[in-house]
């Protein structure tokens, strides 16, 4: 963790307190000018912290800044994550697989503020600036079979529908195979990379990575992304709305992931569902198709009445749906 985040961290941790410039080094074993050179670039964010002479530093008010304590406060269930916040990464999925590389425990969570380089599925850019999103990975490490651990990133995009429904209070809808929209906007990207134990079979980690579009950034998205991408909100919410999001979401999925091998939220993933019903075009083995969704089936494969009248079930790495399906 970068000296800024650190102190930023132990000004949460010491809220409305005055903290010396001298016990904050003290406490994180840097120099005194690395903490104030710190409290000047927080400043520089947004961060109000009072300095008075003599006495030290109080974090004042963060509004709207991501913070372990605002979110911390929201949380009802998943109480026992440990939660990292990073004004900047590159990828919040490195982070989280660099720390579980080095044992990190099951519920890290790593969260940033902006991505430089955020990833994508299939090896696209996922785009992440600063103050709009929620950029966060989770490091698992399940004890479930590796077949029953890709339910994993299925259980996420429940959790997000969900999540984000119950703040919002607008409605979400799932894209097959793990996209969160809202009128017909993708609003969430899941990625989620694992590390394999060559000596159990099973995995060794997990991390998952969640990317949520909260406000519209300044300026629109990139010309790209315009009619594809969109935004829980299109207008300004409240303070801490970005906190308690994720709260809920991370709420969400620890309901889902203590029971995965359940796969009980399989349900509300089909009725949230939007290509159920629906004619979509797709390339299966290199080969176009066209075909209607007929179901999810319970390994969250895609149940597809072809042209020819046969039914055919999809794995996500078997097909490639056209982008407007
Ligand atoms: C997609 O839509 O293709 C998946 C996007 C996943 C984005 C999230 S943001 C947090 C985490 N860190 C990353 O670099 N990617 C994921």
């Amino acid at each position: 963790m970068a000296v800024k985040d650190e102190v930023l961290a132990f000004l949460e941790n010491n809220k409305g307190l005055a903290v010396s410039g001298e016990e904050i080094a003290g406490e994180l074993g840097v120099t005194r000018n690395s903490v104030w050179k710190a409290i000047k670039s927080l400043k520089a964010e947004g961060y109000v912290i009072e300095g008075v002479t003599n006495r030290g530093y109080t974090l004042i008010d963060s509004k709207d800044i991501l913070s372990a304590q605002s979110i911390r406060k929201y949380i009802k269930k998943a109480q026992d994550c440990q939660i990292i916040i990073m004004s900047t990464v590159d990828s919040t999925n490195n982070e989280a697989k660099s720390l579980a590389a080095k044992g990190a425990g099951e519920w890290t969570v790593v969260i940033s503020e902006e991505q430089t380089a955020g990833k994508g599925r299939l090896g696209k850019r996922f785009s992440s600036p600063g103050k709009t999103g929620i950029y966060m990975s989770i490091v698992l490490r399940p004890a479930f079979s590796a077949a029953d651990s890709l339910a994993i990133t299925t259980a996420a995009a429940v959790a997000v529908a969900r999540g984000v429904e119950d703040i919002s209070k607008r409605k979400t809808q799932i894209k097959w195979v793990n996209d969160v929209f809202m009128d017909n906007l993708k609003i969430c990207g899941i990625l989620t990379e694992a590390s394999m134990s060559f000596e159990s079979g099973g995995l060794e980690y997990a991390v998952l990575g969640i990317g949520i579009n909260v406000k519209r950034p300044e300026g629109g998205f990139p010309p790209e992304l315009e009619g594809i991408a969109g935004a829980a909100y299109d207008t300004e919410c409240g303070d801490e709305t970005r906190s308690r999001i994720i709260a809920g979401v991370l709420d969400r999925f620890y309901e889902c992931y203590v029971n995965l091998p359940d796969k009980g939220f399989l349900e509300e993933y089909r009725k949230r569902s939007m290509l159920t019903g629906k004619t979509i075009e797709f390339t299966a083995g290199g080969e176009p198709g066209t075909g209607v969704v007929e179901d999810i089936d319970g390994n969250a494969g895609l149940v597809v009445r072809l042209a020819s009248g046969e039914l055919k079930t999809f794995t996500s790495g078997e097909i490639t749906l056209k982008k407007r399906s």
